[in-house]
């Protein structure tokens, strides 16, 4: 076993397709091959910086949980957890505090954006700003460095905090000695993979532009049926790069599939043919899974038992990391 990749997933709002494409589907592939070992984990403490109601909660971390499942993740191979049932983290979270330059955070991204979100709308820069929000990174840090990872897959917006941790375990490498914290690296996703929104933009939870994925079938359909097309009649040929049912369906094909479709584009296609051949093809994909994502969700002890049994894979990790940090700074003997 020659790398440790990890990478949390924040529980926020219902995963959508371009969840399962970008980050599910490559996270899993990676967990897979032999020489990784995968920790992935569900970032309760995180959402905490922007969730404060206890339902949501919940209910928002076994959605997340039983999403990564139902795609196939296997809980025996891949450690999988809940990051509030690993302590370590939290501690270790103190100590890289004191070791974070206060002016990385006011730079860091999650901080950043809700200051400019403040600015436009008229309000003081901090407002609604907790110190949570405000040292999520180093929380992140403690996730990332409290494993050991070497790899950290995410996407774009947070290559920065990986930098961040990065950083952080150097500054104590350099007074503590080397051995003392494993350098991570990010691993970041394929661009190619980011799927279009049903407005065009990126297909995201904050835009509210998601197709989600385990949508009863009519419901679906009926999404599908909603994204947007032109007038051009039935039997004109359509151009499908300007498409955006196509740039959703060219997600699920593999290359040569995505040339027949876009030769049938071209031939002319009704645009409720197409939305129809792009339904058809979402579930084939998402229909198993929907089953087996339900009946996770119709059993939440089930998922905390799986997930406790995972922090504590987590822990027989955590344990020595934290000890050997603690006695390299001479808090421990
Ligand atoms: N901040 C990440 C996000 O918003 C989630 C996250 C928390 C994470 N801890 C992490 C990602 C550690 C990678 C590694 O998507």
């Amino acid at each position: 076993m020659s790398q440790i990749a990890l990478t949390g997933i924040k529980p926020t709002g219902t995963p959508h397709l371009g969840n399962y494409l970008g980050a599910v589907l490559p996270g899993l592939e990676l967990a897979r091959r032999d020489d990784t070992q995968a920790f992935y984990f569900i970032a309760d403490y995180h959402a905490l910086t922007g969730t404060h109601d206890r339902a949501a909660m919940l209910h928002d971390t076994y959605e997340v949980a039983a999403f990564w499942l139902a795609f196939g993740l296997d809980p025996e191979q891949t450690v999988f957890y809940r990051q509030s049932d690993v302590p370590e983290i939290f501690e270790l979270s103190w100590i890289l505090a004191c070791f974070s330059p206060k002016g990385f955070m006011n730079k860091a991204h999650a901080y950043k954006a809700a200051v400019d979100k403040n600015l436009a709308a008229g309000e003081p820069d901090d407002a609604g700003v907790s110190m949570g929000l405000y040292t999520y990174p180093v929380l992140m840090a403690a996730d990332i460095l409290g494993v050991d990872a070497s790899l950290v897959p995410v996407g774009r917006d947070q290559i920065q905090h990986v930098e961040i941790a990065r950083d952080i375990a150097q500054r104590i490498n350099h007074l503590y000695g080397d051995g003392t914290l494993r350098l991570p690296q990010a691993h970041v996703r394929d661009q190619t993979a980011i799927v279009p929104g049903l407005d065009g933009r990126k297909m995201s939870k904050s835009y509210g532009n998601g197709i989600p994925c385990f949508l009863a079938p009519k419901k679906l359909r009926k999404t599908v049926m909603r994204i947007k097309s032109d007038s051009t009649p039935p039997e004109e040929p359509k151009d499908p790069d300007s498409s955006l049912i196509f740039g959703i369906h060219r997600a699920l094909l593999d290359p040569e599939r995505e040339a027949e479709l876009a030769a049938e584009y071209r031939a002319g296609i009704s645009w409720g043919g197409a939305k129809q051949l792009l339904y058809e093809e979402l579930e084939r994909h998402l229909a198993e899974p929907r089953e087996r994502y339900e009946a996770l969700m119709a059993d939440p002890a089930h998922l905390d038992e799986l997930l406790l049994a995972g922090a504590e894979r987590a822990r027989a990790v955590t344990r020595p990391v934290l000890q050997r940090v603690r006695e390299a700074l001479g808090v421990a003997r």
